[in-house]
């Protein structure tokens, strides 16, 4: 069998350890005739030991069922036994078991449903009721856990919208693995007789009790607190779940305690009717969609449209003599549902009261936001609403320079004075990596020595970045506000929406950071850790400070922005975002220019349907995100170990892991991959609590320099034209493979074959090749993986646009419009009369963004003086696409006398000033 450390989830291996018993069980009864191989034998039972201990954390086929199986063993019914696997793991791959019972017995009725479940029509299934379980912790033997379940499935009422079966576990540390093993559990029901130690001993499952508490934590608990400790602990793994916790203490004993996510507390242990519409009250409230439902609602009425919108109710489309094929594509529905009505049930994103007001509540529960507002054209959209919120004329902002160009934009309308951070770059991939603290706090010290420190408005940063690096998101925060206690962050988190779903990931929102701090910063230890490094750093240089871990004062203000493009990571129609706010001064202070920068950039006939598919989205992430996304990680994770364990693949391909991506001194917990072939899986956990960056593990960067294709070429004349695998992002070396909460193993398993079978053509090739072929490839790979051009950094706006020479904003927005007038402009040629000028040392700025795609992101901003690197870098890169630039004309530059009469309007001042 394979051993423990194969695997990466308790998912996997509980799938894959059923199907392996029903192939052995199937062998079995073949053979029942004659006598089973002792091997044979010995397996199953090996797998049925195995899955002991797994199963008690489900609810389907339940321990009695499992019991029967193994006894059906025992006594040698082979047949009945593989009958009842084969039943069991097809209930298991489709899902049956969540719509209706399995009989399980030869002997007992037909399975009355043999179909394939997905074989099931939309409608039907969006007609069953949908099915959870709810874990009940308590320590019982085996008469009282019967009781318990037969007193759960006696409340089962006709009329419930839901149904659900109960799964019991005896202790505190069972119910932590059970939450996050059991993506079936919407509910946890903790009994007064709850125990705190487990008795498991699979080194899976018991992997995840480090990651849902610290450790000494457990041991110091009260036994009389287990219970309120393990809706406390539950919170900070699964917030989105319900508990009930019933007890026997005195309601003042229970009043003071942190129950974390408990919804209710029970003192009658035997009122089961309450507990259970209370179960279903709670999973109702996540699966109410207020907008959506509004809208099916108001496409149901009949309703004479006398305003402007012909498509609305399909009638422009009906009555077409030339557009019908729409019609017929599309459906009826989505035209029924097409309205500019803000009546009628329905609301108004520009001002909700109604469900769209409702629906931006639900998502804000859902992501940890204080609120949440939803915009129908993208992230793009989101960022300027937000900086034109908080960033007023003159305020100074410090971005990330390889951040969106939505932000660069952000700036110009808002008239910022701009300081760019560098992030640091992976030269080998052309590609950059992510700003390190170090240069965000050295400039944030730069400003406060230069007295500008009230000027400071925002930290913007992407969060993760296109290429999956995460920041540490408490670290970045607490030590800036260490120094600029009211800083307001920006997190561009545009393909992080997914994130808040996994324990894992959840650590490094911006949302559950936010939340974290406002409880931190209010605690005694913290004011006491604070008070004794204040004495410590009294005399401290800027030196000492930069290599010092601050820590945030008491009073600092947590003042936090998120944006997210649901419709990058979750399910939601194209340009489906959100903008999540947990700021302490939004209502006080932000409140108004946000609704203002809102109207600015919202249209007025913003789409409903995007609108009710972010309220559906939401749904299901409170709902299944957790699933989701762990299967997510999983695919990801068995595409990183299938191209890093296949001996061909290997000739020509690397996946990058975080050691590749993320330089040492930014990895503390030394964690250089997450599989590696000598030792495994590495428990992400580690890393993820305490590097400076990790990476995301669902986007997989492949270094495809080893076939002699650049990455574009790869992309679309092989990846694309050849076998039809879609991806966005490449860089000169490298292309991305992007999982989502939709890719499937068979997905996984299709570009595995696809990139042997491109392997296997280049060793094909290869061996037939002549002298001279053998010898271009060898250049090109060469070329692609040993000659680099380096990633210039951010040179430095041009005099004309800076206040002063002592730190580096620059004024974006005047050098913007600056080019507006042509006269100001200039063109010159990269490799003539631009590289002529620089080698004469002469100052040349450029007048606009200038963006080649890949790697995506302005390699020059308005006013930015041009380096002789970054010259080199635009040269060196072999790219069709270079967004601003002019190849019939050149380089768009401001003439040296446009430079020179703004100068003389505002003298500069010097550090001697
Ligand atoms: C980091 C980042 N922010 C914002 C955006 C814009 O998002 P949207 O496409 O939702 O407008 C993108 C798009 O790729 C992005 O990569």
């Amino acid at each position: 069998m394979d051993s423990v450390s194969d695997y990466y989830s308790a998912t996997q291996l509980r799938s894959d350890r059923w199907s392996a018993l029903r192939e052995a069980t199937t062998s079995i009864s073949r053979e029942s005739g004659g006598k089973p191989a002792a091997a044979l034998k010995a397996r199953i039972n090996d797998l049925f030991e195995s899955l002991a201990l797994i199963e008690p954390y489900w609810a389907f086929p339940g321990m009695a069922a499992f019991d029967h199986m193994r006894r059906q063993f025992e006594h040698k019914n082979h047949d009945d036994l593989a009958f009842t696997v084969q039943r069991v793991t097809r209930a298991l791959t489709t899902g049956a078991y969540r719509r209706r019972s399995i009989p399980l017995d030869r002997e007992g009725p037909e399975d009355e449903d043999h179909n394939d479940e997905a074989m099931l029509s939309p409608e039907a299934r969006a007609m069953s009721r949908p099915y959870f379980e709810v874990l009940i912790v308590d320590n019982v033997n085996d008469q009282q856990e019967r009781w318990l379940k037969s007193n759960v499935s006696r409340m089962r009422r006709p009329e419930d919208p839901f149904h659900y079966e109960a799964v019991v576990v005896p202790s505190l540390e069972d119910a932590l693995i059970a939450v996050l093993f059991n993506h079936n559990i919407q509910a946890i029901v903790v009994r007064p007789g709850l125990v705190l130690k487990s008795k498991n001993a699979n080194e899976i499952l018991t992997k995840y009790l480090s990651n849902a508490s610290d450790s000494g934590e457990l041991d110091a608990m009260l036994p009389e607190n287990y219970g309120p400790e393990l809706c406390r602990l539950i919170a900070r793994v699964r917030p989105e779940l319900d508990a009930y916790l019933v007890t026997e203490r005195s309601v003042e004993d229970i009043a003071g305690l942190d129950l974390g996510i408990c919804r209710r507390v029970f003192y009658n242990q035997e009122d089961f009717m309450e507990l259970h519409l209370n179960i279903l009250r709670g999973v109702a409230a996540r699966n109410k969609t207020p907008f959506f439902t509004a809208l099916v609602n108001y496409s149901k009425q009949p309703t004479g449209v006398f305003h402007a919108m012909p498509i609305s109710r399909g009638k422009s489309i009906t009555r077409s003599h030339w557009i019908q094929d729409m019609g017929a594509f599309y459906g009826p529905n989505i035209f029924l549902a097409e309205t500019s009505a803000t009546s009628g049930g329905l609301d108004s994103l520009l001002e909700p009261h109604g469900p769209i007001k409702e629906a931006q509540e639900l998502a804000s529960r859902a992501f940890g936001s204080k609120q949440t507002f939803f915009a129908t054209n993208g992230t793009s959209t989101c960022n300027k609403i937000v900086v034109q919120a908080v960033v007023r004329p003159g305020d100074i902002v410090l971005v990330d320079r390889d951040c969106h160009k939505s932000h660069h934009y952000g700036m110009v309308l808002a008239g910022a004075e701009v300081v760019y951070l560098d992030s640091y770059p992976l030269n080998e991939y052309s590609m950059y990596g992510a700003v390190p603290l170090k240069e965000i706090k050295h400039q944030l010290l730069a400003l406060k020595a230069a007295g500008k420190l009230d000027r400071v408005r925002m930290l913007l940063l992407t969060n993760c970045t296109f290429d999956g690096l995460v920041y540490n998101v408490e670290r970045v925060m607490e030590e800036c506000l260490a120094i600029k206690p009211d800083l307001v962050f920006l997190w561009d988190e545009a393909w992080f929406a997914f994130a808040r779903f996994s324990p894992t990931y959840r650590q490094r929102t911006s949302m559950r950071t936010a939340n974290n701090l406002r409880k931190r910063l209010r605690t005694d230890t913290h004011r006491a850790a604070y008070e004794a490094q204040q004495k410590v750093l009294a005399d401290a240089n800027d030196d000492d400070l930069l290599n010092t871990r601050l820590i945030a004062p008491p009073n600092a203000r947590i003042r936090v922005y998120a944006t997210q493009s649901t419709h990058k990571t979750l399910t939601s129609l194209r340009q489906g975002s959100m903008i999540h706010v947990n700021d302490q001064d939004f209502k006080g202070e932000v409140e108004q220019s946000f609704h203002e920068a809102y109207m600015t950039h919202t249209s007025t006939s913003p789409n409903y349907q995007i609108i009710a598919s972010l309220d559906v989205g939401r749904r299901q992430v409170e709902l299944e995100g957790f699933e989701f996304v762990q299967r997510q990680i999983e695919a990801a994770m068995s595409m990183r170990k299938a191209i890093s364990s296949h001996p061909l693949l290997q000739k020509y391909f690397k996946v990058l892991t975080a050691g590749d991506m993320i330089p040492d001194q930014y990895r503390q917990s030394g964690v250089t991959s997450y599989f590696d072939n000598d030792q495994g899986w590495t428990d992400m956990w580690d890393c993820w609590e305490q590097d400076d960056f990790v990476l995301d593990a669902t986007r997989v960067t492949l270094a495809v320099g080893g076939t002699g294709w650049d990455g574009d070429t790869f992309k679309n004349d092989v990846l694309m034209d050849k076998y039809g695998i879609q991806i966005n992002k490449t860089s000169r070396n490298t292309v991305l493979f992007m999982t989502n909460i939709g890719t499937t193993r068979s997905s996984v398993a299709y570009l595995i074959e696809v990139l042997v079978e491109i392997a296997n053509e280049l060793d094909d090739l290869l061996d037939d090749a002549s002298r001279m072929e053998r010898l271009s490839f060898d250049k090109r790979v060469k070329n692609l993986t040993e000659n680099y051009p380096p990633l210039p950094d951010f040179s430095r706006f041009h005099d004309a646009f800076r206040p002063d020479q002592i730190t580096p904003e620059g004024d974006i927005r005047t050098a913007y419009y600056l080019s507006y007038e042509e006269s100001n402009c200039d063109y010159l040629e990269l490799t003539g009369s631009l590289k002529d000028a620089l080698d004469a040392g002469q100052e040349v700025v450029s007048a606009g963004f200038i963006i080649p795609y890949p790697p995506g992101f302005p390699i020059l901003v308005p006013g930015q003086v041009i380096s002789q690197e970054i010259l080199a870098f635009m040269l060196a890169l072999d790219v069709n696409e270079i967004h601003g630039y002019r190849a019939d004309l050149g380089l768009r530059v401001f003439t040296p006398e446009a430079l020179a009469k703004l100068l003389a309007s505002k003298p500069l001042k010097t550090a001697a000033e």
